[in-house]
Order: C-alpha cells, then sequence, then structure tokens
C-alpha cells in the first residue's frame, strides 16, 4: 500500500532541498503531497513542486477554490505522517504554542497523524533559549525531531542548524511510517508512556552505546552496540518529565530532547561520569560496556614486526559499572541492568540481578539481528519474577520500561 506524505515546507534557504527530499521519497514509492507557507514561496515556486509532486501545492488558508475541494482538516488527516522540511524557528514556535494563522499551522493543529519537524536555521537562532525551549515542548507533545547537522551554513557562519541531507530526513521518515500508528484516542503515538507516567521532579541516570577501550591510536576494542536502546528510554524518561541524565559512548545518534548528554570513550570514563551524575532515582544501565581493555595502550600505533606473528595483546578486566553502583553508598533507589544474552537468556539474567546488585534486569536474546536492529523483545527480570514482553520497535520497550519505573516510583509513595 503506497504510504502518504504531507510535506510543510516553510521559509529558509533550506527550502530549496526540499525538491530533492520529494524526489528521493517519491522514488521510494512514497506519495508526497505539498503545502507551502508564504515565506517558503520566495525559495520555492509552487510550480516546481507540483511538478515533482505530481500534485496540487497548497498554499493559501482562503483558497475558496482548495477548501471546497478539499478541507483543510481531511488534508491534514489524509497522510500518513506529515513532515516539516525544513522547519524554521518561526514555525517551531508557532507549534509550540497552538498558533494557527495560516494554512500550514491550520493543519498541524487539526491532524491526529505523527508530525516529524526537521528544524534548520541560523546556529544563534538554533541555541537561542526560545528555540531550545520550543523544541522541548514539541517534542513532550510527541512530535518528532530530527536534528540539524553542523557545518558551514549559507549566511556565512559555521555551527548547528543545517538541514540533514534529504536521504537522511527520508530515513527518518521511513523508520517512522514503520512505527505503530498514533493511538486515536490519546493522540499519542503508541509507543509513548501514558499520561499517567509521571517522573517529573525525578533524575534518571542512563547509559547507553558501546565503549571504546584504546589498543594503540587507531586501534580499539569494542561491543557491537548502536546505543538506539538506550537512547529511546532516556527520550521515553525526559518525555515522562524527568531530569534525564544520558552518558553515552561512542554512537552515531543525535541526543532527544531534554535529555543532558555526557559522551564518553571508555568504560572507566563512563563510570567516572555515572558517579559524576549521582545521585539519581533510577538508573538504567543499557551501555554495551567493553568487559575488558588493553593492559597497556600503546601511545604510538603498533607495526607488524615482519615475523609473521602477531604480538599478544594483554587484557585487564574493565570496572563493572553497573556492580559498582549496586554496592554504592549513593546507590539509585533503582537500579536497572541490561543482560544481552546468546543462550539461557532468563537464568544468566538471574544470576546477573544477584551478583551486580540490581533490582531489575531486562534480558534480551542478542542471537537474532538486535544490535543495531529496531524491534527488541525482552523479560524482565526481578526478584518478584520474570515478565516477558512481546518483540516491538525499541521505542516501545523504552515507553513501557518508563511506564514500569514510574510505577514503581508511584507505589513507592503510596
Ligand atoms: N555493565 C556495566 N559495566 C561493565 C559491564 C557491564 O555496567 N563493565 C552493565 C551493562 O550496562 C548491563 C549489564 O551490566 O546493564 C550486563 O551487561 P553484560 O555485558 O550482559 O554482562 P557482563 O557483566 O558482561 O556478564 P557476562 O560477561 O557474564 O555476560
Amino acid at each position: 500500500m503506497t504510504q502518504h506524505i504531507l510535506l510543510i515546507v516553510s521559509g529558509g534557504i533550506a527550502a530549496y532541498k526540499s525538491l530533492e527530499l520529494v524526489r528521493v521519497l517519491r522514488r521510494k514509492g512514497i506519495a508526497v503531497r505539498a503545502v507551502l507557507t508564504q515565506s517558503a514561496r520566495q525559495f520555492v515556486t509552487p510550480l516546481s513542486l507540483g511538478v515533482l509532486t505530481e500534485d496540487h501545492v497548497y498554499g493559501d488558508m482562503f483558497d475558496l477554490k482548495e477548501e471546497r475541494e478539499i478541507g483543510h482538516i481531511q488534508l491534514s488527516r489524509q497522510a500518513d505522517l506529515i513532515v516539516i522540511a525544513p522547519a524554521t524557528a518561526n514555525i517551531i514556535a508557532k507549534m509550540a504554542n497552538g498558533i494557527a494563522d495560516d494554512l500550514a499551522t491550520t493543519l498541524l493543529l487539526a491532524t491526529d497523524k505523527p508530525v516529524l519537524a526537521v528544524p534548520a536555521m541560523n546556529v544563534r537562532m538554533w541555541h537561542h533559549l526560545a528555540t531550545q525551549r520550543n523544541l522541548k515542548r514539541l517534542h513532550a507533545d510527541g512530535i518528532h525531531i530530527l536534528e540539524p547537522d553542523s557545518g558551514d551554513m549559507a549566511c556565512g557562519e559555521y555551527g548547528k542548524g543545517r538541514l540533514p541531507e534529504p536521504e537522511a530526513i527520508a530515513a527518518e521518515i521511513e523508520r517512522l511510517l514503520a512505527l505503530p500508528a498514533f493511538d486515536p484516542l490519546t493522540g499519542q503515538p503508541d509507543f509513548a508512556p501514558p499520561p499517567s507516567a509521571h517522573l517529573s521532579g525525578r533524575h534518571i541516570l542512563v547509559t547507553a552505546g558501546p565503549t571504546h577501550e584504546p589498543i594503540d591510536p587507531v586501534r580499539y576494542i569494542a561491543n557491537r552496540s548502536s546505543g538506539k536502546q538506550g537512547f529511546a528510554i532516556a527520550a521515553a524518561a525526559a518525555r515522562a518529565g524527568a531530569r534525564v541524565t544520558l552518558v553515552s559512548g561512542p554512537v552515531q545518534l543525535s541526543t532527544p530532547a531534554g535529555v543532558d548528554r555526557v559522551d564518553v570513550q571508555t568504560a572507566r570514563d563512563m563510570l567516572a561520569a555515572v558517579e559524576a551524575a549521582l545521585p539519581a532515582d533510577a538508573a538504567i544501565m543499557v551501555a554495551a560496556v567493553a568487559d575488558w581493555r588493553a593492559a597497556d595502550a600503546a601511545a604510538l600505533k603498533i607495526k607488524k614486526d615482519g615475523s609473521g606473528a602477531p604480538r599478544p595483546l594483554a587484557l585487564t578486566e574493565n570496572p563493572d559499572i553497573l556492580a559498582t553502583l549496586g554496592h554504592h553508598a549513593r546507590r539509585p533507589t533503582l537500579l536497572v541492568g541490561f543482560a544481552a544474552e546468546t543462550n539461557d537468556v532468563t537464568a544468566h539474567a538471574q544470576a546477573k540481578l544477584a551478583r551486580k546488585g540490581a533490582d531489575w534486569i531486562v534480558a534480551n536474546d542478542v542471537s537474532g539481528d538486535v544490535m543495531g536492529g529496531e524491534t527488541n523483545a525482552v523479560h524482565i527480570v526481578t526478584a518478584a519474577g520474570i515478565e516477558s514482553w512481546d518483540a516491538a520497535p525499541k521505542e516501545a520497550v523504552a515507553a513501557k520500561l518508563i511506564e514500569k519505573v514510574a510505577d514503581a516510583f508511584a507505589s513507592c509513595s503510596d
């Protein structure tokens, strides 16, 4: 079945890239209907967008012909996903405040479909407190945001604010189209924590991604980990109102809105960052920490000596961050570990629960393609027993876990 995007192009210099975005989406078999704001017409013409979308290009709220042909409510609901690319600081501010003063913003207020905003603007506008506040609000409202790239800007400055490449936007669109549909009653995506999941006033600490343990300046030891599950958990916790510290190893992911991120490379750096972030009400240790590091990392690149025999690599064990927290003077009230296992999943998880002093272990079977994949099937192992959850997108697992964390705090304070 063909999927449909309603693409809102707002008025910034990056608007010209919307033409290429339409081409990329059409090549993937995705139908696109476009709305151009008044100021976007200074950068892109309705004619060029119309040729590429092979559809009427909408723009004027009070064009009666359009209203007769297709009402704005209908327009806002016929698509599977609404995408605003580029999204200017102005349209973001309007969305955050529920302003509906033209066709684009009226559609955004009337829709019951998921919305992806792809901001692009001058670096100072991006970092402005007002813009960041508005983005946080949009994130809390369930709007998806694809963060801008950094680089040289059309205005001659350098920094964050560039529209991501059309291929990257299209990839995010495909990812969102594959997610479960919105819940029609709440208007929230199915994977959002329910409104009852309140974590305001709580500090949640999350580790994510791999660690890189240097062997020499060019080589390292690492585990396979994309960081997606940990980032989704941090995002869900922020959406539930928590203050979130995300300690991340090297990953290719943008920081979820409302999350304080600390980037680290090694297990020892990760432990130091985790301890510096204490106290926390809950710590959720999702990182795939390398168990070992090189005993003596070489300061210079290790060269082959010509004998054909590789130089032996002596390893030493890294600190166990989860176990350190499990026995810490400032142990978080709720300590959650993850266990990636390829066999005897729940038995290993039960042993880990005791050994590491955790309250819950989220065990996942990584014998399939979980590492780097989009879905996860997990078992929640606690002293009370084992709960098995069906395979679901990582965002859905994150939302459910955060709901469980919120329930645990709610029942503690009853
Ligand atoms: N973990 C950690 N620090 C380490 C190793 C693991 O904090 N040095 C945490 C992970 O973030 C995860 C949990 O411990 O929450 C389990 O990780 P896993 O790699 O499955 O466990 P291991 O301790 O490596 O156990 P084993 O080698 O027996 O599988």
